[in-house]
């Protein structure tokens, strides 16, 4: 294990305007973070800053899309203006593209590639040299048991997953020995707009109940059930507080551990 800092970590939280993000947010500001709020919806972003705030967290937001050019620079360039340079970015933004393969587009390709792999690689990018410098930082991505397992109907997302799984350990392998910490986070199906808006999909395919889609989804998951927000938002807390030695932290196994 190394060293947490010793200040108030400066973390951006992509895609923290709902569902997981929110409760990774909310999960930090508790740690004591000085966050970066980032994702498109500014009204539920400044709702959920005023929240923070008002328990005692220093928190700024910056709506932005994240596939336009020069969004990651935007926000590292707010971030710093706010509370200097970021320690702590958590690549959480996301969508989840369903469907067969014949109607895999190409734009639903690109969406998850831009999302899942080039935004994240984006802020490795740009924060290393001054992470290496300070020989302290962490990269935390969100991904899935889909970038560790395949599933049918979701290619786009799964080719993403898996590559943003790669990219993880190979950022491991080149920034762990400079003092950095990457980790991937792998949940099974969570409840959040996402499982919601597809199981109401498949709902309206008229073969079974949204409610009942849900299930199966969580049935899914080798734990046998969703998992929640804030079970995935306390992994994430645990590992920026103890910054364990892994890399692709699995969630969908009991206990949660390290499948390097
Ligand atoms: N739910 C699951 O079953 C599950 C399982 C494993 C992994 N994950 C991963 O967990 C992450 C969060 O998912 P979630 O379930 O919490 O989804 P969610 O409730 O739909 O939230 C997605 C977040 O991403 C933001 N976002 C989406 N596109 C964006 C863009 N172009 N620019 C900026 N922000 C964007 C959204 O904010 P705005 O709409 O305000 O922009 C929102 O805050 C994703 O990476 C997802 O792949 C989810």
């Amino acid at each position: 294990m190394s060293e947490p800092p010793t200040q108030a970590p400066c973390t951006i939280v992509t895609g923290s305007s709902r569902g997981i993000g929110r409760a990774i947010a909310t999960g930090l500001a508790k740690d004591g973070h000085r966050l970066v709020l980032a994702a498109r919806d500014a009204a539920r972003l400044d709702e959920l800053a005023e929240e923070l705030r008002a328990s005692g967290c220093e928190a700024t937001t910056v709506a932005v899309d994240l596939r336009t050019p020069d969004a990651v620079a935007q926000l590292l360039a707010a971030a710093q203006q706010a509370y200097g340079a970021p320690d702590i970015i958590v690549s959480n933004a996301g969508t989840a593209p369903s469907d067969k393969i014949e109607n895999t587009t190409a734009e639903m390709m690109q969406e998850a590639f831009d999302l899942h792999v080039a935004v994240p690689l984006a802020f490795a990018r740009q924060t290393a040299a001054a992470m290496k410098t300070r020989r302290s930082g962490c990269l935390l991505h969100l991904a899935s048991s889909a970038g560790l397992r395949g599933y049918p109907f979701t290619s786009a997302y799964t080719a993403a997953k898996h590559g943003m799984v790669g990219l993880t350990r190979a950022l491991h392998l080149e920034l762990s020995p400079k003092g950095l910490q990457v980790y991937a986070v792998c949940p099974g199906f969570v409840d959040t707009d996402i499982t919601r808006t597809a199981a109401e999909a498949i709902a309206k395919k008229g073969k079974t109940s949204a409610a009942d889609a849900l299930r199966l989804m969580g049935a899914q998951n080798n734990i046998g059930r969703m998992h929640t927000s804030d079970e995935v938002a306390d992994a994430v807390c645990m590992l920026l507080r103890e910054r364990p030695t892994g890399c692709i932290y699995d969630l969908d196994r009991e206990p949660a551990s390290f499948c390097n």
